[in-house]
């Protein structure tokens, strides 16, 4: 049993993703044993209680500086012994001591092709309102392993969305989350989960 740790910050819809793959079988072998928030108004700290699963708050408001704020999120990833940890609109840079306890076992959804579209700033609607201002026909969302940089990890798996004329923002948003971010990041972890994907060499590799 695959255990994970989703850490969120927003709606929540890709974390609603994971817990309804699990229930449908279409994700094998995972089990959410704990879902961590920065925002204690997140929609997603609600899913969460709705299926049941333990939601945590680790607010950096809370905390006197970002030295105490990254302690106590490290505090709890690791109360839950996680066997990996999935970033699911996760707003928060992830502290370097988190990314090197965890290292090839902390996972992100991006909502473009990366390397377009990405890094600092990039984020949420950013990410849409950039794709349609430089005029690109496809876009997609990518779930990648997690390194110290912003977004620069090992690519594990995209999917392309087209960009239809009159897009906007919102609506090219809600196509790359519906077709995209809620199908492969739900595949990611259930080929995790059987031991189907190798990370070398800065490559990330599913072996079916
Ligand atoms: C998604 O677009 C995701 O790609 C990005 O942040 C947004 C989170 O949405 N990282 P939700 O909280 O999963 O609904």
């Amino acid at each position: 049993m695959l255990k994970i740790v989703v850490c969120v910050s927003g709606g929540g819809t890709n974390l609603q993703a994971i817990i309804d793959g699990i229930a449908q079988g279409t994700i094998g072998n995972v089990r959410i044993v704990r879902v961590i928030s920065n925002n204690k108004k997140a929609y997603a700290l609600e899913r969460a209680e709705q299926a049941g699963i333990e939601g945590v708050c680790v607010s950096p408001r809370d905390y006197a500086d970002r030295e105490q704020f990254n302690r106590a999120l490290l505090q709890k990833v690791e109360e839950a012994a996680p066997d990996l940890v999935v970033l699911a609109g996760f707003l928060v840079v992830i502290p370097p001591e988190l990314i090197r306890r965890y290292e090839n076992r902390i996972v992100n959804i991006h909502p473009s092709l990366i390397p377009s579209f990405c890094g600092t700033g990039y984020y949420g609607l950013k990410v849409h309102e950039a794709a349609l201002a430089r005029g690109v026909k496809v876009t997609g969302a990518t779930v990648h392993f997690v390194d110290e940089g912003t977004d620069t990890g090992p690519i594990l798996m995209q999917k392309a969305v087209a960009v239809k004329d009159g897009d906007t923002p919102e609506s090219l948003q809600r196509r790359v989350m519906e077709e995209a971010e809620w199908v492969i990041l739900p595949k990611c972890l259930d080929l995790i989960a059987a031991g189907k994907v190798t990370v070398a060499d800065g490559q990330a590799h599913i072996t079916e």
